[in-house]
């Protein structure tokens, strides 16, 4: 019903009219997706598949309460933001409730990109200062001056053609980390480095505009950063008279379950000072914001150029972003999520005890991480490993990804109304897999001890493709 055109040719116009670094998920063979509803997605043949990891359809693929709150504004009126509408500023004013009293004031843009381009252009115009800190693995996003900060990209380029005002503090990673769960104090040895980063651009004759980081580092690898690592970042970013800019766009909503924002997770004593939001927020429209200080946007009203973006706070989205607040609260998403998750973490705590290959399980509501590595004291990631598993789980219907910096963390971030019995389903596959998987390194394993002694070995019949 909802095909137009055969798979083969759809996959012959992709290939001849969209660029080919618009990578796709399996790309030998790829998924024709038609329709979806709630964690699942159904392809051209009806087949479903259950996602855990798409985050940006927050309440749930194509809410029934999302959709009607879009067409209906949409047969009304769209329109831009110089008009006066309820839906503008009865959204900011909902949103702002959310936050701590300090941040109040809104700029509506389109995507987590857009967001954090603008959040930079807040920090630079009210610092006077042009440094930026960034987090070894963060991504931000893919307009230029993202990617400048965005080592998860730019670690491609070259020291020449990396933006020299840019510096990356290591990632406040416990697990892999430079400093890890057996050091007495990680968030004050993270932050130590921040600050002693601060010092070395002063001395270079630099001045720092801010510190960004996402609240939660996805991309790179499902980051838990320690409690407390925040505030005396801030606090050395401050000293420095620069600014905290969170970015949220992964991780916020609701989804880490115990607080709306991932930067409470940190502790009531922390608010930045800029905070970035996008996808989850209009449940798969193109919306997103940043909300910052009366000071910051005064700051920024003072260059006198006047801020205007054509679809940003539409009233059309406005009413979206209403809808999706209002089925987390009727719907008890935060809950859910706190309850799902921790359930799903449960579930994994116990394939780390059964399989060496489970690394480290980390998370916090729905937003968690497991780490596949070959051997658990050198850490050696095991990333074809995670592949496997991850083309495994998608011959049996299971959408999941691995990400990070070795791409060996499978990471879950599925639509915040998965359940218990969808966090069964998916942890008996993965448990199912990794026993075939383990014992298929061990024979490798087995196989190498097997020709280093230059002995005949039975097992070489029986060697991986891993
Ligand atoms: C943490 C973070 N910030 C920003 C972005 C950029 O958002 P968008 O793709 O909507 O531009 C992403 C996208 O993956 C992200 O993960």
């Amino acid at each position: 019903m909802s095909e137009k055109m055969e798979k083969r040719q759809t996959m012959y116009l992709r290939k001849k009219h969209i660029g080919p670094s618009c990578k796709i998920f399996f790309s030998h063979d790829p998924i024709k997706m038609v329709r979806a509803k709630g964690q699942y997605m159904f392809d051209e043949t009806g087949r479903r598949y259950l996602d855990c990891i798409n985050n940006v359809a927050h309440v749930g693929h194509c809410h029934p309460d999302v959709v009607r709150a879009g067409a209906e504004q949409m047969e009304l009126l769209n329109t831009n933001s110089r008009f006066l509408h309820d839906n503008l500023v009865l959204y900011a004013q909902r949103l702002q409730a959310t936050l701590p009293d300090r941040l109040s004031v809104c700029y509506f843009v389109n995507s987590g990109s857009e967001a954090n381009d603008l959040a930079l252009r807040l920090a630079w115009q009210y610092t006077g200062h042009k440094d930026i800190i960034t987090l070894e693995n963060a991504y931000h996003g893919h307009v230029s001056s993202l990617i400048d900060i965005s080592p998860y990209k730019h670690h491609q380029l070259s020291d020449a053609e990396r933006n020299q005002s840019v510096h990356v503090a290591p990632s406040p990673d416990v697990y892999r980390g430079k400093y890890r769960a057996d050091h007495a104090d990680t968030a004050t040895a993270y932050a130590n480095e921040v600050k002693d980063m601060i010092d070395r651009v002063h001395d270079k004759g630099g001045k720092i505009a801010a510190v960004m980081a996402e609240s939660l580092q996805s991309c790179g690898g499902q980051v838990i950063p320690p409690v407390g690592y925040f505030q005396q970042v801030a606090e050395h970013v401050r000293k420095a008279g620069g600014v905290f800019i969170a970015d949220e766009v992964q991780v916020g909503f609701g989804r880490v379950g115990t607080h709306f924002w991932a930067f409470q997770l940190q502790g009531e004593d922390f608010v930045p000072d800029i905070v970035t939001m996008g996808k989850p927020i209009g449940n798969g429209h193109p919306m997103s914001c940043v909300v910052t200080t009366v000071e910051v946007a005064q700051a920024f009203t003072s260059s006198g150029m006047e801020y205007f973006n054509t679809f940003g706070g539409n009233p059309v989205s406005c009413a979206i972003g209403l809808a999706v607040l209002d089925v987390i609260v009727k719907e008890d998403l935060q809950s859910n999520a706190l309850r799902v998750g921790q359930y799903l973490s449960r579930l994994l705590e116990k394939q780390r005890s059964k399989h060496p290959l489970v690394g480290d399980v980390r998370g916090c509501g729905l937003f968690v991480g497991l780490e596949l590595v070959r051997d658990r004291v050198k850490l050696t990631p095991a990333t074809a490993e995670a592949q496997e598993v991850i083309y495994k789980l998608k011959e049996q219907q299971i959408l999941l990804s691995a990400d990070g910096p070795h791409r060996n963390v499978l990471k879950f971030k599925p639509p915040m109304c998965f359940t218990t019995e969808d966090a069964d389903l998916v942890v008996e596959k993965i448990d199912h897999i990794l026993t075939g998987t383990l014992s298929a390194a061990l024979s490798r394993a087995l196989l190498s001890r097997c020709e280093r002694a230059g002995s005949h070995c039975l097992l070489l019949q029986s060697s991986s493709k891993l």
